[in-house]
């Protein structure tokens, strides 16, 4: 076994792994409440693995509702060491069609109803998210990807934005032309932000389910075109992570970028 543990998040329409070895949902207790839903653990060749269903089995956490910190705890709890943040998201690029992954590098974070820290009162630090996730990591679900035959596209801004309703075209035009955003979903934060306090590597891939609301000829997002696209998304995706393991080995102690060692410069409380 290595000391490698891959944790994967799983978002709409992807609520296991392929493939696992002696899986078995387990329940993990955190200070920061009750995560999403039990956790499945298991092998794939000699990686360790954890996959939560970010919205729980049913679907019944909300973006809003999703307890982020808790699913952080409790995967960091478990000894992962990697996340792999999966999920659906609206596209503000032509050419990221409905279908395609995104390996997210960069978010606008737009969320104002969601805890987004472990650190306040009696403990405070602020860690540095200038650069969110993972590049390693990134290269891995980049290959992982490119192996199961998806087409990916590497590196894009995501807005993460509150929901639960869609944006409105006014909003959709501002984040795709005036801001520069390439896709858009409710989940990414405080996620990302959350696992670098963690001190966790971290990469996000978007799965595309349509284009929003600016595309001319595409009219309104709704969820019943969502999930049509979802349900192909979930079988690539995890062909994807199935792929991971391999890519991922052997170990990287320390992460190369430093994702391991945020806190080492961002502690301003006193030592007691
Ligand atoms: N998730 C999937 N598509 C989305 C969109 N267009 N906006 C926000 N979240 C999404």
């Amino acid at each position: 076994m290595t000391g490698t543990m891959i944790g994967v998040i799983g978002g709409s329409g992807l609520y296991d792994i392929e493939g696992l070895e002696g899986a078995e949902w387990v329940t993990v207790d955190s200070p920061w409440g009750a995560p999403s839903d039990a956790i499945l653990t298991g092998t794939l060749g000699d990686v360790r693995m954890a996959f939560l269903p970010r919205h729980g089995r049913g679907h019944v956490h909300s973006p809003t509702t999703v307890p982020y910190r808790a699913n952080i705890d409790a995967l960091k709890r478990l000894g992962v060491t990697d996340v792999i943040s999966v999920s659906a998201c609206g596209s503000f690029r032509e050419e990221m069609a409905p279908g395609d992954f995104v390996i997210v590098d960069q978010f606008i974070d737009r969320t104002f109803a969601r805890e987004k820290s472990f650190f306040g009162t009696g403990f405070v630090a602020h860690v540095s998210v200038a650069h969110p996730t993972c590049p390693r990591l990134g290269d891995a679900c980049e290959n992982a990807a490119k192996d199961a035959g998806i087409t990916v596209h590497r590196g894009g801004t995501y807005l993460a934005m509150e929901g639960p309703q869609f944006s409105t075209l006014a909003e959709s035009k501002m984040y795709r032309n005036v801001w520069g955003c390439d896709v858009i979903g409710m989940t990414n934060m405080p996620e990302a932000k959350l696992a670098r306090e963690a001190e966790l590597c971290y990469a996000s891939v978007a799965m595309i389910t349509d284009y929003d609301s600016w595309h001319p000829d595409h009219g309104e997002v709704d969820v019943t075109q969502i999930i049509a696209t979802l349900m192909g998304n979930a079988d690539k995706a995890r062909n994807m992570v199935s792929r991971l393991p391999a890519l991922l080995t052997p170990d990287r102690t320390p992460c190369h970028h430093g994702c391991d060692r945020a806190l080492e410069f961002a502690v301003l409380t006193a030592p007691e």
